[in-house]
């Protein structure tokens, strides 16, 4: 079964062929015209989708060296995102669903991150067969959830607030960094100390009584933010520039330790032996770094998909409606933009 997966939720234009759950390409383009703008401009997103999807598509069908004939479903991101930039990839998708006469799979984005552990462009890839914790951070969402081997999943923790992306993209932008920012304070942390400067983690063992913290998997990075901005301004220009990378790092590892301690907290009182982490944020250099060693110390299996399915992509959108069709999912004829989140299907609590 050849899949044609689009992804156009935000700022990434890409297109996905699966050939029997493997992925045979994955072509993304990154738009680059927001950079001066410190942020996502909706319109410009959703006329710079209209300008690629065509040959975004086209590349995706060439380089899995098929025809568009020989595809047997479509399927793209209905949401959660912008609602112009979804609706152009939805529209053309659903269109070229109905000319081809194939059927059409609208998908969650949010879910594709979750389930980007069962991407598979290797024969040697192993999905996990056993039910894992998924940490699901990107630029808009941060989100723990439990996911069942019959892919039914339990949302067990949320941001109150910020996402875990916005965190380091706005922080970033208080240290005159270009959007986005996360990948960003990746690299200069690399260079600097973490121990610089202890900004604030909330709702963590440290920060709550243990026994309100038991149990709570619920992020909140506003307080984070709000820090970072009161001591920048305590600061002079020249010991922000020459402390950068000590800053970038003491940001990112306030942001990374909570979600490592979240996440393994989750797992050990679900008594769950694997964990994944997915989105964009998961393509972080720390977080790997600081997951891999704490799941190493705890026994626990960790599912990190390749650096290119972390961030947005149309692979992670063709495999999870591949997974859908293995589950006897009805695909639907036609669907409506859903640009806010909704986990109704598949979640028992969030
Ligand atoms: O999943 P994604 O590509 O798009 C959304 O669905 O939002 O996530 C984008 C987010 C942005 O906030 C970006 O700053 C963050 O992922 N990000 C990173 C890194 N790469 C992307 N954050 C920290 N470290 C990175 N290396
Ligand atoms: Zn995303």
């Amino acid at each position: 079964m050849n899949i044609l997966g689009i992804e156009s939720s935000c700022d990434e234009t890409s297109a996905a062929v699966l050939c029997d759950g493997r992925v045979c390409s994955n072509v993304v383009s990154s738009q680059r015209c927001h950079t001066v703008f410190g942020g996502v401009v909706p319109e410009l997103a959703s006329r710079e989708h209209e300008r690629l999807i065509v040959s975004i598509a086209e590349a995706a069908i060439t380089e899995a060296n098929i025809t568009k004939n020989e595809l047997d479903v479509i399927a793209a991101t209905a949401g959660p995102g912008l609602i112009g930039a979804i609706m152009v990839g939805l529209c053309f998708a659903q269109g070229m669903a109905y000319g081809l006469g194939v059927p059409f799979v609208p998908v969650n984005h949010i879910e594709a991150h979750m389930f980007s552990p069962f991407i598979s462009d290797t024969a040697d890839h192993h999905a996990p067969e056993e039910p894992f914790v998924s940490l699901t951070v990107s630029g808009g969402h941060t989100l723990l959830s439990v996911i069942a081997p019959d892919l039914s999943y339990e949302v067990i923790g949320r941001t109150l607030d910020d996402a875990a992306g916005e965190a380091f993209d706005k922080t970033g932008k208080m240290l005159g960094l270009p959007y986005p920012a996360g990948p960003v304070i990746d690299r200069l942390a690399a260079q600097g100390d973490p121990t610089f400067h202890d900004f604030p983690r909330a709702l963590t063992s440290q920060s709550q009584s243990s026994k309100s913290y038991r149990g709570n998997f619920d992020f909140s990075f506003s307080g984070l933010k709000t820090s970072v901005l009161t001591w920048l301004q305590k600061q002079s220009p020249e010991f922000i520039a020459t402390h950068l990378p000590d800053i970038a790092a003491s940001i990112q590892s306030a942001i990374v330790r909570v979600l490592v301690e979240k996440t393994i907290g989750a797992a050990r009182s679900r008594g769950i032996r694997a964990i994944s982490i997915a989105g964009g944020v998961s393509a972080n250099s720390s977080l790997r770094k600081r997951m891999r060693e704490a799941c190493d110390k705890n026994g626990i299996t960790l599912y990190l998909p390749g650096a290119i399915y972390s961030t947005d992509n149309a692979a992670m959108i063709a495999t999870l409606a591949g997974l859908k069709i293995s589950k006897g999912m009805r695909a639907e004829q036609r669907y409506n933009v859903a640009p806010y989140a909704s986990f109704a299907a598949g979640s028992r609590k969030g």
